[in-house]
């Protein structure tokens, strides 16, 4: 099931990249080769995807970010554009280049990613906080990936923040600002390994994914909501506790950018003025779609 929704307002801060994809038999030790058919080339980035994942979804969209001034910053910003994402608050670098994922996807769908920045590094906590603070009628949500600086994160959440409006921040990567967001009171949408990452942050200890998203919840006293991959989510809100949805059934080709495509949708449906709860249901369907398909944004 996917409901559409429409007219939300969605402000996405985090990364673009163009993803640089080989599928192989399984995924390289250390120090070895794998040999798959060929590459392929795709959009990519947390923010990116995820800003697809919101406006296929049906919300109104802009992105905020940082691409070089290079074919593929051009091109990056010509699929945000076919999907109708604004890139109005996208900065165009003269320094540094369009961030760049090498990814390896395995036949049972894992991958491997290793990201070179470029001028992701370059998104800036003013520009950040100027979108957000002067978009006009302001947007309903600000979704928050963590692969640009530290300043850049802080600077969303806070913006959002003293605006009132739906803040949520996907912990990917974890990174030490974390500790000063979850101030912010913050929806959080970690995946496993995060949540402990970030229970271990502010100081709760925690054996399973379970105590880890409840110490978390009681840090921010703001829903947590945990993507556990085949596993399906986790929903914590501060006023009805945990409770668990199954994944549906999927055939995995490929799970990169699940979770973006989780965020975007989740967002979005948030933003149009659904719960929680529906916004979470839905979410985990479109993510469960996501991963038949090769390509981060291809199964959106
Ligand atoms: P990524 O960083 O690759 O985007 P993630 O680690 O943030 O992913 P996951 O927890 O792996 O996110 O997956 C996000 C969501 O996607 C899951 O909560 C679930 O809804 C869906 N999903 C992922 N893998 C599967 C699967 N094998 N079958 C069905 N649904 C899946
Ligand atoms: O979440 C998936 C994304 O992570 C990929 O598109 C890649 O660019 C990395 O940023």
């Amino acid at each position: 099931m996917n409901i559409p929704c429409r007219g939300g307002r969605v402000q996405v801060v985090g990364a673009i990249n163009v993803d640089l994809v080989v599928v192989t038999p399984r995924l390289p030790a250390p120090g070895e080769t794998v040999v798959g058919p060929r590459m392929d080339r795709y959009g990519g980035g947390k923010g990116a995807n995820a800003a697809v994942a919101a406006a296929r979804t049906g919300a109104q969209v802009e992105l905020i970010g940082a691409v070089g001034s290079d074919d593929n910053g051009e091109s990056a910003l010509a699929e945000l554009r076919a999907d109708g994402v604004d890139i109005g608050s996208v900065s165009v670098s003269a320094e540094s280049p369009t961030g760049v994922a090498l990814i390896v996807v395995d036949e049972a769908g894992e991958n491997q990613i290793a990201v070179g920045s470029g001028a992701n590094a370059e998104v800036d906590a003013a520009q950040v906080d100027e979108a957000i603070t002067k978009r006009s009628p302001p947007s309903d949500c600000v979704l928050v990936s963590t692969e640009i600086p530290g300043d850049a994160v802080v600077a969303a959440v806070r913006a959002a923040e003293a605006a009132g409006v739906w803040c949520i921040v996907n912990p990917a990567p974890p990174i030490p600002e974390l500790a000063e967001v979850l101030r912010h009171h913050p929806i959080l949408t970690p995946n496993a390994g995060e949540c402990h990452a970030l229970a271990a942050m502010s100081g709760k200890d925690a054996d399973t994914v379970g105590e880890a998203a409840d110490a978390l919840m009681q840090t921010t006293g703001a829903p947590v909501i945990v993507t556990l991959g085949s596993g399906g989510v986790l929903v914590g809100t501060p006023a009805d506790g945990f409770e668990h949805l199954d994944a549906e059934p999927a055939v995995v080709r490929d799970t990169t950018g699940a979770g973006d495509t989780f965020n975007g949708v989740f967002a979005a449906h948030l933003a149009a003025g659904a719960t929680l709860m529906e916004a979470a249901r839905t979410a985990n369907s479109a993510a469960a779609r996501s991963v038949s398909y090769v390509g981060a944004r291809a199964g959106m």
